[in-house]
């Protein structure tokens, strides 16, 4: 029976990983995949995960299963984290929570329970959106919509196209949003056009389904989940899914969490029921070691004050990586203006070439990206960003 399957293409993404690490040249270097890398190219554990680890390890006496939810002190941690220690729906007891292997398994948890819910649901994901995005959440059965998001003229988002398309959509229509740091583009909603889009959904009936995988790597932890406070106290259903994998450095941990805010606490309750079935019908229990971590980071104060400084450098390496690089790619490419790199936020950008210079950049001069131009900043360093700079340049010049 097996015989009859087809070999499958590499996925976009995953699949340059592979290729960048069989190539053998010195000077390669690795845009790809959205993993955050210091200025010597490592993307070392982050300090405070490392001691709480320990913490987690010395303490640990067993390796019984946890629960189908998870790590109930975790999920309330990311609760906090995620929608502030004050908010009226957790107050009121409407949020159930689910620990999720990874963002990925709860962008999938999520999309399973809409499903549940309504069959008949259309997913609607921005044009563009991350790859992964759409098997993610059409794999379990839902149909996917598109709407207009990037304005590749201005590096910006197309609110009004967005705003347009949105207001045309059925009531009930489930409508994904990046929470900050837009993959693959960068370009991000402000707070005013968050404001703006609030309205449209009460009127429309949309279901707001947010992606938070970058909290605290755009603007700020608090900045960056402004939109997922504003609409999960002000709208009567929302989900939203969190990936640890970036913000604490956990990726292969697989730590993420969903997160959905419930018009009554009867509803939230089925709701719950509902998620730790799917999940058990899919991998029964999620895995423990990264969750008990983030619970330690975030439970002991010392430890919580070395992670969001760690966090800040972080954001604030890529922000000054996004600047150098606007200077250097304006000066090795006079022709062209690349101000939009240093304006847009989190990891990735579009460099704006087309696939036979992405090619190109890759076969002449070990430069990885994805095929579409998407560039993950933190893949930049002191030693590499001139010669990428002049790299690029060289292709422009080409073509
Ligand atoms: C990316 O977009 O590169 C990251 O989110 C890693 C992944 O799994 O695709």
């Amino acid at each position: 029976m097996l015989e009859r399957l087809d070999r499958l293409p590499n996925d976009p993404i995953l699949g340059l990983m592979a290729a960048f690490r069989a190539d053998p040249d010195a000077s390669k270097v690795d845009l790809g995949v959205g993993v955050y890398r210091n200025d010597r190219g490592e993307t070392p554990v982050v300090e405070a995960v490392r001691q709480a680890e320990q913490a987690v390890l010395k303490r640990q006496t067993t390796k019984t299963y946890v629960a189908p939810a998870g790590n109930a002190g975790f999920n309330q941690a990311m609760e906090r984290l995620v929608l502030g220690d004050d908010h009226p729906a957790l107050a009121a007891g409407r949020v159930r929570s689910i620990q999720a292997p990874g963002g990925c398994g709860a962008l999938r948890l999520g999309a399973e329970l809409v499903r549940a819910a309504a069959p008949q649901s259309i997913v609607h994901v921005s044009t563009p959106t991350w790859a992964n995005h759409i098997p993610l959440l059409s794999g379990c059965g839902l149909e996917l919509g598109r709407y207009p998001y990037f304005d590749p003229a201005t590096g910006a988002v197309n609110f009004d196209a967005m705003l347009g398309a949105l207001d045309k959509l059925p009531a009930r229509s489930v409508v994904l949003l990046h929470a900050s740091c837009h993959n693959p583009t960068g370009a991000d909603l402000s707070e005013a056009q968050w404001r703006e889009l609030l309205p449209l959904f009460k009127r429309r009936g949309l279901l707001p389904y947010i992606d938070m995988a970058y909290q605290g790597l755009g603007s700020g932890v608090a900045e960056d989940a402004f939109g997922v406070r504003l609409f999960t106290t002000e709208l009567p259903e929302v989900l939203v899914a969190v990936s640890c994998s970036k913000n604490f450095g956990l990726y292969r941990e697989r730590t993420g969490s969903l997160h959905i805010v419930n018009e009554t606490t009867t509803a939230a309750d089925a709701v719950l029921s509902q998620l730790v079935r799917i999940a058990r019908s899919i991998y029964s229990m999620p895995p423990d070691h990264g969750a008990a971590i983030v619970l330690e980071v975030l439970s002991n104060e010392a430890l919580t004050r070395s992670w969001t400084e760690e966090l800040t450098g972080m954001r604030k390496r890529i922000q000054g990586l996004r600047e150098d690089l606007v200077k250097r790619l304006t000066a090795a490419y006079p022709q062209r203006d690349f101000a939009y790199i240093a304006k847009q936020r989190g990891m990735f950008s579009y460099l704006g070439v087309d696939t036979n210079q992405v090619r190109e950049l890759r076969a002449k001069h070990h430069v990885y990206m994805t095929d579409d131009s998407r560039i993950n900043i933190a893949g930049l360093r002191a030693q590499n960003i001139e010669y990428f700079a002049e790299a690029v340049a060289k292709v422009l010049r080409q073509n």
